[in-house]
């Protein structure tokens, strides 16, 4: 059924399918608990971020971007508003692929800088919630009615294979999603990146930058609680998925900046002992009171360093974006020629 993606995908182009699975966007609930189970059973206890993003936690995002204390999303759009025909300019048109898109609403800058004149350009956003993915088709087709919305629903690792196919594109990643990855993961995503993406394509990277603890802590901590909600939905997300049976009053939400790692850190607190059941895979895994689960971390850059760590990758910056305060910046990307690069050790294999 999911075998032969690219051939799958050029056909929904073809005939104007809205909505693609990527290989393994269908089975997400035994995934999910593998997941979990496998990093409750870790020491310290973890959990993946990425199942933060249900139809629930996509919702609760969205809100946390309108808290007044969280500054990326809106600091991230007025760089995009400013800089969209800019960024145009130097890339000349081009199919959009977008990672992470959620509901795509910092994206209509971009889709009115590079539809042409008869509004027509290719857009592919790629998430893993399809309430996301939905919602965000129908606002770009009364918003913008010819361009081309063709969705993949899937990890972004999953989706790359079509990129060969989408040159001259521009890939775009934007709200500092990248700062979810560690150091490892990081790396994969770049190899993986780079091993499909053309040389002489765009890549337009949103990152936030290192800056006051106050600033950033608050981020994550807003008044109204909204955060708080949004890392709580994970444990509401594996009551209502995997009968999980957690008692959320005994659990708070903690959020710190790591200053060594130059991170926030995400993290669940169990106030109270208590027993989880993942019941798909009957399993039961005990949390002592005390305990705190990394949930999610976010990533601050600096820009020097970033540079530096994408050329390794074979990607060169044409240009940086940045705010006045310099709190956040978007880099514009090119994928260089590997002839011009220093050989790359081969990946591992599986990543
Ligand atoms: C969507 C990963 C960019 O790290 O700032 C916001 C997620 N988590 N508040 C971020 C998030 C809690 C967000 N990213």
């Amino acid at each position: 059924m999911n075998s032969d993606f690219p051939g799958r995908f050029r056909q929904a182009l073809g005939s104007g399918v809205m909505l693609v699975d990527a290989p393994g966007a269908r089975d997400t609930v035994l995934t999910f608990a593998r997941s979990v189970v496998a990093g409750l059973r870790d020491q310290p206890k973890r959990l993946h971020c990425r199942f933060l993003y249900d139809a629930e936690g996509s919702r609760l995002f969205e809100a946390i971007t309108q808290q007044p204390e969280y500054y990326p999303t809106r600091t991230e759009a007025a760089i995009l508003a400013k800089h969209a025909e800019d960024i145009r300019a130097l890339t000349g048109p081009r199919t959009l692929v977008e990672l992470g898109s959620g509901y795509s609403v910092k994206t209509e800058h971009l889709l009115n800088a590079f539809a042409d004149d008869d509004g027509a350009l290719l857009y592919v956003p790629v998430d893993v919630s399809d309430t996301a993915l939905r919602a965000a088709s129908r606002t770009i087709s009364e918003n913008f009615a010819d361009v081309q919305f063709t969705g993949i629903k899937g990890t972004y690792g999953s989706a790359l294979p079509i990129l060969r196919q989408l040159s001259p594109q521009l890939v775009v990643f934007l709200g500092s999603t990248i700062g979810n990855f560690n150091q490892a993961e990081m790396t994969a995503f770049w190899r993986n990146v780079a091993g499909h993406l053309p040389t002489g394509d765009f890549f337009l990277l949103g990152v936030d930058l290192v800056k006051d603890v106050g600033v950033l802590e608050a981020a994550y901590n807003d008044a109204a609680g909204i955060t708080a909600r949004f890392t709580k939905n994970y444990l509401a997300r594996m009551n209502r998925e995997l009968g999980s049976e957690i008692d959320l009053d005994w659990v708070e939400h903690v959020a710190t900046w790591n200053s060594e790692s130059e991170r926030i850190e995400i993290s669940l607190r169990f106030t109270a002992g208590q027993r989880i059941h993942v019941r798909p895979l009957s399993e039961e895994i005990d949390v002592e009171a005390g305990e705190q689960i990394l949930i999610e971390i976010s990533r601050k850059f600096r820009l020097p360093q970033l540079s530096e760590e994408l050329a390794t990758h074979g990607f060169e910056v044409a240009q940086t974006f940045t705010d006045e305060k310099e709190w956040f910046a978007l880099l514009l990307l090119q994928r260089m020629d590997d002839a011009i690069l220093p050989r790359a050790p081969l990946p591992p294999p599986g990543l």
